[in-house]
């Protein structure tokens, strides 16, 4: 591209930036790359490669990238009204649209939106939203929320306490207590054993029934799950996890909050996933998907009757950040809904990208490292094992997921890695000719893993292989 351009950035940003979930030594011993451009579902760093963006961004570019009408709504909005804020007796029109809008696709009776700057704010916010109601309603040790194992809820050090992937918590001392505990999630491949998907399901969801009935209904004030989990691993509930969660909650008195931040805004084929699965949620946080990206802005879906108490009942509401519904990413998130409800991209994702990538996807079931495909919509991961028959995983040292994951960047393709699975969540404007060169190039990464670890194997000739 520009000649040293690229290392002189390199450069700089080893000296002076300091990376989200990033391992410094690993940054400086195998570098990383400039990504400069984007367009549709592609990425160009800045050595001019293509990289076709399997993940979205980080799950959030629903629309793909270079919209230009989201650039010319930030720029109309930012010509009107920059910035003013919804504190004191005050609030600006696209704050308005937005909550309107949203209330027209989240399901009921979810009407009453407060806006964040990202995910974990989202789950920080409903964390004290739910001490907050039940409070007011007399209840005040109904505290404890119950989450679960392998979740992800974000980073502060209330959404970390309430994640449960435990590699988050050693290094800030967390999780913080009184907040949360933790329980098995529906993890059927490696939890099921001889259980059919249906039985385990519902084996799963009572798991929240036995802590409810161990902490005591009267110290448990919510459950908060991810509809399909997304970073820990996407693990598809069976259908009849959430039901049963739906009838747990209400049978206890206890809050139901559906975590959509990556499910929400068509991911799973329907506006959300509590739609997907029936999921009857009290709270809701979403982010990700409600811009695509295109600015942090981030949400709490609130129920009526909860929000009818606090307006009614809880005088000032002692809580806000100084860009709650800011202007901007409110323009930019309205005109991101206008897009997707015009290009019908949720009902692409339920009736025709949606199959298609899950029919593709589901083809690498017979690559021989291939334990299982799953997913739904445009959600999916595989899990890699070591034995096909009985799903021995590899040792953690093996790194496989993570190898397959390095292979793919350098072959034109971003997906994700946790333990031994691969997880990727396109942009929902993904073509059929796209998802074949996805499938393809994951395809041929596993081959070579494959070719690894053999090569790798006591008593292997390495030599014999390139
Ligand atoms: C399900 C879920 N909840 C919350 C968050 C936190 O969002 P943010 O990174 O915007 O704080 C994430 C981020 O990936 C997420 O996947």
């Amino acid at each position: 591209m520009r000649g040293n351009q690229t290392g002189d950035w390199l450069e700089r940003d080893l000296k002076h930036h300091l990376h989200p979930f990033s391992d410094g030594r690993e940054l400086r011993e195998l570098g990383m790359r400039v990504i400069t451009r984007a367009d549709g579902v592609y990425l160009t760093d800045s050595e001019n490669n293509r990289i076709l963006d399997g993940m979205a961004g980080l799950w959030c570019v629903n629309i793909g990238y270079g919209r230009d009408e989201i650039a010319e709504a930030a720029a109309r909005q930012l010509q009107e009204l920059p910035y003013y804020n919804t504190f004191f007796r005050t609030t600006t029109p696209p704050v308005i649209d937005l909550a309107t809008r949203l209330s027209e696709i989240t399901p009921e009776p979810i009407n009453h939106f407060f806006f964040t700057n990202s995910g974990s704010e989202a789950n920080d916010t409903i964390i004290k939203l739910v001490r907050y109601y039940w409070n007011l309603r007399g209840k005040r040790s109904k505290k404890i929320i119950v989450a679960r194992d392998y979740a992800y809820h974000g980073v502060t050090m209330a959404s970390a306490s309430l994640s449960g992937l435990t590699d988050m918590h050693p290094q800030s001392d967390l999780p913080l207590p009184g907040i949360a505990t933790h329980i098995e999630g529906p993890y059927w491949f490696r939890h099921g054993g001889d259980l059919t998907p249906e039985e385990y399901g519902i084996k799963a969801a009572r798991a929240l029934e036995e802590k409810i009935l161990e902490l005591g209904a009267d110290n448990v004030g919510a459950f908060i799950g991810e509809p399909v989990y997304g970073a820990g691993g996407v693990m598809v509930p069976p259908s009849t996890y959430w039901p049963e969660i739906n009838r747990i909650c209400r049978q206890y008195d206890v809050l139901l909050i559906a975590d959509e931040v990556v499910c929400g805004f068509g991911r799973t084929g329907n506006w959300f996933g509590s739609q997907t699965y029936g999921i009857e949620p009290d709270l809701m946080a979403f982010a990700k998907g409600l811009s695509s990206g295109y600015a942090p802005i981030a949400g709490v879906g609130v129920s009526d009757e909860i929000a009818g108490l606090l307006l009614d009942e809880g005088g000032e509401w002692v809580h806000g950040f100084t860009y709650s519904g800011h202007p901007l990413t409110c323009a930019i998130a309205l005109k991101n809904l206008e897009i997707i409800t015009r290009e019908d991209l949720v009902g692409r994702v339920r009736d025709d990208i949606g199959p298609y990538f899950q029919g593709r996807m589901g083809e690498l079931r017979d690559h021989p490292l291939v334990g299982e495909v799953r997913g739904v919509g445009l959600l999916a991961a595989v899990e890699l094992v070591a034995d096909k028959a009985s799903r021995r995983a590899f040792p953690e040292e093996a790194g496989v997921a993570r190898r397959a994951r390095e292979y793919a960047f350098a072959n034109g393709l971003v997906m994700r890695a946790v333990r031994d699975c691969n997880m990727f969540s396109p942009p929902l404007t993904i073509s059929r000719e796209q998802v074949d060169d996805l499938v393809g190039i994951v395809s041929r990464c596993y081959d070579r893993v494959l070719a690894k670890l053999e090569s790798d194997a006591p008593g292997h000739d390495s030599a014999a292989l390139p």
